[in-house]
């Protein structure tokens, strides 16, 4: 294929499904993967209505068959994939008396473990190309702050900034490069969420803590998601890069 392609997890809804927009929107044929269905059938839907090209692969982060095929497909079809953005991710509110082992491991499961099956999944052909870049969504919940009822979640997107510094250094030699993106807070069915989140009353409440002046929507991740998968951040490796609207930055 003479498009460039990009292979996107979790992109049904959310970040994932703006950013599957803007990738198409930018020219790039669209792997859409989603544990939803009936999601990213309409991601795909959107793409194609819109005038571009995407295909939508079922694929569960933590079921490792089910990443290597889809990965498999993609490059059978067009080839090494030039982007992959490991933005599937789940945040669950446990508090610290009911937190098991299992649902310790289920978060680490879905947001660090996740992230490296799809690296490990799809570098190799993108080793050989010589190039190639990925995304992988931590939190300033994983490089800031700490979250109460959420230290499985601050735990796993911390892991993600050092998954991301290692693998630069793997990659890197072979010109294949790897950022992390923190969001801050992000208008989407994560943050939306008053069970396991903060809500819309949060969200508004965080917003005048946000030199910004506002949360953040997902196109403003989805933007810098591209970028970093674009030749504009050619030299760029190994960083994880806060897109808060200067929330972490803010004193008061
Ligand atoms: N929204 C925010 O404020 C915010 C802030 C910081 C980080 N993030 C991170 O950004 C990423 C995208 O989040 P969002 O806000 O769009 O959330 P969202 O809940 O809207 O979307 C998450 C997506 O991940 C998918 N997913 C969940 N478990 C999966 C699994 N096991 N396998 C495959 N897909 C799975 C969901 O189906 C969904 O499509 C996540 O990694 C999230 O932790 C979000």
């Amino acid at each position: 294929m003479s498009k460039p392609t990009v292979l996107i997890t979790g992109a049904g809804i959310g970040i994932g499904h703006c950013s599957a927009l803007a990738f198409a929107a930018a020219g790039y044929h669209v792997y859409v993967t989603d544990v939803l269905d009936k999601e990213g059938a309409e991601t795909v839907s959107a793409i194609e209505a819109a005038g571009g090209t995407a295909a939508f692969h079922h694929v569960d982060v933590t079921d490792t068959g089910n990443v290597n095929a889809a990965v498999k497909a993609a490059e059978a079809a067009t080839g090494a994939l030039d982007a992959v953005v490991a933005n599937a991710g789940i945040a669950h509110k446990v508090l610290l008396d009911d937190m098991s082992d299992e649902k310790w491991a289920h978060t680490l499961d879905v947001d660090l473990s996740g992230v490296f099956r799809l690296c490990r999944a799809a570098s190799p052909a993108m080793r050989a190309e010589g190039r190639g870049a990925i995304v992988a969504l931590s939190s300033v919940m994983g490089t800031t702050y700490g979250w109460h009822d959420h230290v499985q979640y601050n735990a796993a997107k911390s892991g993600v900034v050092g998954l991301v510094r290692g693998l630069a250094c793997d990659l890197g030699t072979d010109g294949v490069r790897i950022n992390g993106l923190a969001p801050g807070f992000i208008k989407t069915a994560q943050a939306l969420s008053t069970v396991h989140s903060v809500g819309m009353p949060g969200l508004e409440a965080a917003a005048k803590y946000v030199p910004l002046g506002r949360y953040g929507e997902p196109e403003d991740i989805a933007d810098v998601i591209l970028f970093l998968c674009s030749d504009g951040a050619r030299y760029m490796t190994g960083q994880t890069i806060i897109v808060d609207g200067g929330l972490t930055v803010g004193r008061y």
